[in-house]
């Protein structure tokens, strides 16, 4: 793409996303009037070798996603919804609003597991986080028999990741039962395959006017 198309995708970029930009900043401008904190946020108290920012992943493309989960291979009602590195919460409350009965999670980062208590406390979601763990995702291993479906936005690397999959398996041997997992911004979605996770549906996220900003969303399952 030469210099010249770059420039009028920046411009139509901008202008096109003038609306969604005034909607985020009304509501997070609500939200953070009422108390709440959802902005992306770097504990410095662990390296990138453990973990990534917080950055909450996009609502439109999670309903979406668990609109095609819900159709074609777990029912939301059956669902029992686990978020590796929860962050301030922001997922949870949207799995909590789609119906989904059981939505539990983990964050390594201490005042982020501090700051996403208060957001579902202050929007009245607290009864279903009782049991939000604070902890590396990768040592958790009987907490996660209680799930059926584990979230992951793009929160750790390989080593992480890799860990915490070979705990997802071991939880499947211990407690049989059908097993969902939904990768968005799937950067490392090899480790899932070559540990024999079994890819059913791949997305690919474009944004209008920026063509080189790819990433994919995909659906595992574990037999
Ligand atoms: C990209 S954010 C995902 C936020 C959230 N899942 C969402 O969809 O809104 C990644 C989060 O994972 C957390 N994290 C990173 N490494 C972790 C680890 N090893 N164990 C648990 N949480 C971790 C980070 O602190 C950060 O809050």
């Amino acid at each position: 793409m030469n210099i010249k198309s770059k420039f009028v995708n920046k411009i139509l970029y901008f202008i096109t996303n003038i609306p969604k930009r005034i909607y985020w900043r009304t509501k997070n401008t609500i939200l953070k009037w009422r108390g709440c904190d959802f902005s992306d946020f770097r504990d410095p108290s662990f390296g990138f070798d453990i973990g990534y920012t917080y950055r909450p992943s996009p609502i439109k493309e999670f309903q979406f996603i668990m609109r095609k989960v819900d159709r074609e291979y777990l029912p939301i009602d059956q669902t029992a919804f686990f978020d590796a590195g929860r962050g301030k919460g922001a997922t949870l409350i949207e799995a909590m609003k789609i119906g989904i009965p059981i939505v539990r999670g983990v964050e390594l980062s201490e005042p982020m597991y501090e700051i996403c208590c208060k957001n579902l406390k202050i929007l009245g979601r607290e009864r279903e986080s009782t049991r939000l763990y604070q902890a590396n995702a990768a040592t958790l291993t009987e907490e996660l028999d209680y799930f059926n479906l584990f979230f992951l936005f793009n929160p750790f690397p390989e080593v992480v990741l890799k860990q915490y999959a070979l705990n997802i398996i071991d939880s499947a041997k211990r407690k049989p039962r059908k097993i969902i997992i939904v990768y968005r911004h799937a950067t490392l979605h090899h480790v899932l395959e070559e540990l024999g996770f079994s890819l059913l549906y791949n997305c690919q996220v474009t944004e209008r006017f920026r063509p080189d900003n790819i990433s994919y969303d995909k659906i595992y399952s574990l037999k």
